[in-house]
């Protein structure tokens, strides 16, 4: 699924960029991506990928879709 269509990012391509992990605010996000915001109609989405990794960080649930179940399994 798109979640940036200014910038054609998937929730997978946002997901497997939180994994490789330091980059915990919209902006930086974007910038380990080599993008920017435009329109910023994304961001609340972005952001709430950004914190639903972060939670994951310290309880790994199956409610929470920013990692794949092996990258859970994993932390
Ligand atoms: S939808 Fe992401 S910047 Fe426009």
């Amino acid at each position: 699924m798109i979640l940036c269509s200014c910038n054609v990012l998937s929730d997978r391509e946002i997901q497997s960029a939180l994994a490789s992990g330091g980059r915990r605010s919209v902006g930086g996000l974007f910038r380990s991506l080599g993008c920017e915001a435009k329109c910023g109609r994304c961001a609340r989405s972005i952001a709430a990928a950004i914190e639903g990794c972060s939670n994951a960080a310290d309880a790994c649930s199956d409610a929470c879709q920013s990692c794949s179940a092996e990258e859970r399994a994993a932390a």
